[in-house]
């Protein structure tokens, strides 16, 4: 049955590893579009052996469950491709955590039913991409039967649905950036200070690694609240201010990550009960920089 199999437009890292974690539940991933006929290829061996290349146009008259994961920008003229292909019915989901149904207003405008399905992970290429998507949170919106799909291939994934209301996608997604992309700025400052410091790149990294990985877990342990330790915590202002001390010859983008990083640690610190004192001496040694 046509409205059965699943075509995916895009075959990039999103498009493999949700094929391929949906293929591997028995989910009958039968489409795979690209622009490049051996992008596509190469997606459709990675998700499974049932999984055809095609071209974008040809999806609708094949599938009726369209998982569109092209890059944020495509998304729109995508759907207006697929549209023009033919979808008159079925159901499309987009991946995209930025951008809500009206992305595929060309698609809900022919009768199909729209919706959202973001996956709150970070996605590489590889082998370990498709086991990455299971047991995380799916972010669902749209029409009816576009989330009852969403639901269900979340349920397949033994992931969990989170419900964001329309006008809060943005800062979802925000919090979904900042959680992600700046976890790994830090990582990289951080390691920029430690190769000055005189250590080896890969050594650094080695050695911040036990130290990320326990104030993550510690932070979904315990709470941020309890998990933040460090002179900020303390109320240290003279460590604080050494450490901008020692930032001060370099590049003003590191003491500035310091100082508003360090405000937001101090407003986990005021929460917990620091001295009002304590906290107006930190907040003014970070707020000088
Ligand atoms: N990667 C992540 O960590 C992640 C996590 C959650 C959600 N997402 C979302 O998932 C979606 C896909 O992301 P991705 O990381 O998988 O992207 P990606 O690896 O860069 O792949 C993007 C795909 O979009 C296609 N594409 C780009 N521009 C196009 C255009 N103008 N017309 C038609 N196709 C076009 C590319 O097709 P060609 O093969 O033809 O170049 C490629 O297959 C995005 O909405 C992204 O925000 C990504």
């Amino acid at each position: 049955l046509r409205s059965d199999k699943v075509g995916i437009a895009g075959a990039g890292r999103v498009a493999q590893a949700l094929g391929r974690a949906l293929y591997q539940r028995g989910v009958d991933v039968a489409y795979v579009a690209s622009r490049h006929r051996n992008r596509a290829e190469s997606a459709a061996e990675f998700i499974g052996p049932a999984t055809t290349a095609v071209e974008y146009s040809e999806l609708p008259s094949r599938s009726g469950r369209l998982l569109i994961a092209v890059s944020d920008s495509a998304i729109e003229s995508v759907a207006r491709v697929l549209a023009d292909g033919g979808a008159r019915d079925g159901i499309a989901l987009h991946t995209c955590g930025a951008k809500g149904t009206e992305a595929l207003r060309a698609l809900s405008d022919c009768g199909v039913a729209c919706g959202t399905l973001h996956p709150l992970q970070t996605v590489r290429e590889g082998q370990g991409s498709a086991s990455a998507l299971t047991g995380i949170s799916f972010a669902v919106s749209g029409d009816g039967k576009a989330v009852a799909w969403a639901e269900e291939i979340a349920r397949l994934l033994e992931g969990h649905v989170l419900r964001i209301r329309p006008e809060c996608q943005v800062l979802y997604h925000t919090a979904a950036v900042m959680a992600s992309n700046y976890i790994t700025t830090l990582m990289d400052v951080a390691q920029e200070l430690l190769v000055s410091a005189g250590l080896d790149p890969a050594d650094a990294v080695l050695a911040l690694a036990p130290l990320v990985r326990t104030s993550v877990e510690n932070a979904v342990t315990l709470g941020t609240t309890a998990a933040l330790t460090g002179p900020i915590a303390r109320g240290d202002s003279d460590t604080v201010a050494s450490h901008l001390n020692a930032l001060s010859n370099r590049d003003q983008r590191v003491s500035h990550l310091y100082s508003v990083a360090g405000l937001n640690a101090l407003a986990i610190a005021e929460r917990r009960g620091l001295d009002q004192a304590k906290v107006a001496a930190v907040a003014n040694v970070l707020k000088k920089n």
